[in-house]
């Protein structure tokens, strides 16, 4: 049953974003290059040879960006801190210019009425500490805090939300279990190494932000709950493992102090038995819990997917994205509610949500259109609301993503945007869902 709906006031509406994917001039002002940088300088590893060199140039045109929040009615924006602007080395020397970017993107931010979240990670590790291994070397959690703390340290009172790491499932899974992303390894050992080093560089973050923050800080994770595909015992266990794999590896251990037993089973002699101190420093008390959602996956047995013996069936009478994700907003409210059971009903905020479909690289003069990315917002806003309805905490929803941006290895083919970029021009143009997410929020989510 859904009922009229309507939010809170003080729920925040937001847009979210990441530092490589929009920002662009990665070298500027004394910044040392991530493994994105390099990633993308690498033949063959990104679609069309494409890179975040300039990307929609946000690092020049964010006062311009901002605007176009406030012409939304945004009372919220997520984005992310490049690790290697602030620290070029990604350790030691702080590089002061860097940060004045970002509290330049901040004071634009709060004199617009919005209210920043700030994400510490999203995957732009800087190349130096890859050269020392990266997420494989034990002391990165010292570095990651150490990074952390300069941060905070120039922007708490400004910045009242706090994300650690952005999606550490993707982290390792596509950087160092398949090698699909930055920094391309793939390796059955390296995955649980990158994995642990993650929650114990999440905990030190927060532990920091203890010391330091007089706010809120908590972990970002992606979610996408799986359902079996037949009531056997076969999907029924391969359904279990994607679960473990994907929806608890991160936190179980980083609310619950341990990870879930299906771990070993999946990596066998690759997943140590890590030492009991680490999850102290892991289970540090959070503020609230990111949920970043897109699709479900119905699960079953299958002998030839490696590491996991499972895979997705595909559901005939679906809509798909572009990226081949099914829409389903019924695993948003499950979701919402899982997180809700399983983990006593912590404030979360979705800190993503969205859709990649079909937009023409360049925009029509009389507006854009893209009825199936309206369909797919009302749709997710509406399941939130049930959420909320059934006991949820939920504080705010994230759009992904303001604008079109780099989508990783597949370059600028996928576009999330509700704003359309013109990447011949930099030219902005509002989609029907930017229009219709700006109704929503002027209406508190009456108009949905
Ligand atoms: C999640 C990631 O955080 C973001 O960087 C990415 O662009 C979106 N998913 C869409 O794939």
């Amino acid at each position: 049953m859904t009922s009229a709906i309507e939010f809170p006031a003080g729920f925040l509406w937001g847009c979210a974003t990441s530092a490589y994917q929009i920002e662009g001039s990665p070298l500027a002002d004394g910044a040392g290059p991530s493994i994105w940088h390099r990633f993308t300088r690498t033949p063959g590893l990104v679609r069309d040879g494409d890179s975040g060199d300039l990307a929609c140039d946000h690092y020049r045109r964010y006062a311009g960006d901002v605007k176009l929040m406030q012409q939304l009615g945004l009372n919220a924006y997520r984005f992310s801190i490049a690790w290697g602007r602030v620290m070029p080395e990604g350790r030691g020397r702080v590089n002061a210019a860097g940060l004045d970017f970002y509290e330049r993107l901040v004071d634009s931010l709060l004199e617009a009425g919005i209210q920043p979240m700030a994400t510490l990670y999203h995957w732009d590790l800087p190349a130096a500490l890859d050269d020392r291994g990266g997420w494989l070397n034990p002391d990165i959690a010292d570095w990651f805090a150490d990074y952390a703390s300069a941060v905070y340290q120039r922007l708490d009172g400004r910045v009242k939300l706090w994300a650690t790491l952005n999606e550490p499932w993707v982290v390792t899974d596509g950087g160092y279990l398949h090698g699909a992303l930055a920094p391309g390894h793939k390796n059955r050992f390296e995955a649980p190494i990158a994995s642990h080093h993650l929650m114990r560089a999440h905990g030190a973050a927060v532990k920091a932000y203890r010391a330091i923050g007089k706010h809120q800080v908590g972990l970002v994770v992606n979610i996408e709950p799986k359902y079996p595909a037949s009531d056997s015992t076969a999907d029924k266990a391969a359904t279990q493992r994607a679960d473990a794999y994907m929806n608890r590896q991160y936190l179980d251990p980083a609310l619950r102090g341990h990870y879930p037993p299906e771990m070993k089973e999946i990596f066998g002699e690759a997943w140590p038995d890590w030492p009991a101190q680490d999850f102290e420093l892991i289970q540090q008390p959070l503020d609230f819990i990111g949920l970043n959602y897109y699709t479900r996956s119905v699960t079953r047995h299958d002998d030839k997917a490696w590491p996991l013996y499972a895979s997705a069936v595909r559901q005939p009478q679906a809509t798909y994205s572009e990226t081949g994700w099914e829409v389903f907003p019924q695993g948003l409210t499950d979701t919402l509610n899982w997180i809700r059971e399983r983990y006593g009903n912590p404030p979360l905020y979705i800190t993503e949500n969205g859709s990649a479909f079909y937009d023409p690289p360049v925009a029509p003069a009389d507006g854009l259109p893209d009825p199936l990315r309206v369909d797919y917002l009302q749709k997710h806003l509406r399941a939130t609301h049930q959420a909320r309805a059934d006991g949820c905490d939920i504080r705010g929803y994230f759009a992904w993503s303001l604008l079109d941006n780099f989508e990783w290895s597949l370059g600028f083919s996928k576009r999330f945007g509700i704003i359309h970029v013109d990447f011949a021009t930099q030219k902005r143009t509002l989609k029907s869902s930017a229009k219709c997410y700006a109704e929503v929020i002027a209406s508190q989510g009456r108009l949905l």
